[in-house]
């Protein structure tokens, strides 16, 4: 039916057509019951997809507005966070936008977050109201150990509040926010879940919105405090995307059927076809081995020209991402998320050789 090629890029993803057609349903209003139910529904999947008992929510905006809601409701004066990439140093900018003061921890592109080197940089920093990392960092394809983060940020820090982007990763790897003792947790609808773009899940401990509810000038909209007491009562402050919440409750359902384990395994299995494929081809992986992706390759493209091969694989069907940013030309990634199988993987690769040879 469609000419469009499969997306490969590292979001937003390919979205199958079932979840098309729940996005087709016909739409309710959001202060009825019907909205209720379809709330209840997806807070009570929602937990588990973040291993938490606490508190999730669904912001009707994408991902960069939960970044921004943090900082907004978390911190009233002064924050840390540490970057490594596009996305970790445009959450720290979003704190300056705000009028935060920002303590950055700058690595280069392409580290992955040695927890020692976070614990340090934070008891340096002095007193902090949050410390804020990114577990994936999709414009590099550097994945960091959470758990292992946060514990160095305990300790240094015992009274901040840990906040993280799991934008890439959450429902592509396991995540664990009450274990871990995360604060806030943040993703976007078009990565790993395989939505279409519009919606920013969330996260939040108690201790977040004890604290929150002191800091001033949250805002309306991105009041995380309001949204929370709202959702609680199964509504929103504002009008939500409502055929996208369809279409979050028809996944969520859709990873239960499948189970979590079996999609995180699925995930890594992509992530070492394309990270076998590459190197036989001679594209090393841009990040150290012990930081490798599993929804996210970005590899080092040599003197291979990167516009022509991405150009040339789309022509063939499929669309994978030049560098991102200053990467552009030296890297290509590939965004092995969200619903897509080893099967689509393996055409794409054979697609991927066939334009390779064509060069
Ligand atoms: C790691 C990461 N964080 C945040 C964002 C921003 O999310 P959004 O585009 O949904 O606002 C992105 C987008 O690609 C991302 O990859």
């Amino acid at each position: 039916m469609s000419t469009q090629p499969r997306l490969w890029i590292p979001g937003p993803t390919h979205v199958r057509p079932e979840i098309l057609q729940a996005c087709a349903r016909p739409t309710i209003g959001h202060r009825g019951s019907a909205m209720k139910s379809l709330v209840a529904s997806i807070d009570q999947r929602l937990k588990p997809l973040f291993g938490t008992k606490q508190h999730v929510l669904v912001l009707t905006a994408s991902g960069s507005a939960a970044w921004e809601a943090a900082i907004r409701c978390g911190v009233q004066e002064r924050w840390a966070a540490v970057t490594h990439g596009a996305f970790s140093e445009r959450w720290a900018a979003t704190g300056k936008e705000c009028g935060k003061q920002t303590s950055v921890l700058a690595l280069e592109w392409g580290r992955g977050l040695d927890p020692a080197a976070v614990g340090r940089f934070v008891k340096a920093a002095g007193p902090v109201e949050a410390v804020a990392f990114v577990e994936n960092e999709t414009s590099t394809g550097a994945y960091s150990d959470v758990g292992a983060i946060a514990r160095a940020v305990r300790e240094a820090a015992p009274q901040a509040l840990i906040f993280v982007d799991c934008v890439s990763t959450l429902a592509g790897a396991p995540f664990q926010f009450d274990e871990w003792g995360i604060d806030l947790a943040l993703a976007s609808s078009q990565k790993c879940l395989a939505l279409p773009p519009g919606l920013a899940v969330v996260a939040l401990s108690q201790r977040f919105l004890d604290r929150a509810r002191s800091v001033t000038g949250r805002g309306y909209y991105l009041d995380l405090v309001r949204a929370q007491e709202d959702w609680s009562k199964q509504q929103t402050p504002a009008t939500p995307a409502v055929n996208l919440f369809y279409a979050l409750d028809e996944q969520l359902q859709a990873f239960e059927r499948e189970t979590l384990a079996a999609r995180f395994a699925r995930h890594r299995t992509m992530a070492e076809m394309v990270h076998r494929w590459s190197l036989e081809r001679g594209f090393p992986s841009f990040v150290a081995e012990e930081h490798r992706s599993p929804t996210t390759a970005c590899r080092s493209a040599g003197k291979l020209d990167t516009a022509t091969f991405v150009k040339g694989l789309k022509a063939r069907g499929h669309e994978i991402s030049d560098g991102y940013g200053k990467l552009k030309g030296q890297t290509f990634r590939i965004g092995h998320l969200g619903d897509h199988k080893p099967e689509d993987l393996a055409e794409l690769l054979r697609a991927a050789d066939e334009t390779l040879r064509a060069l």
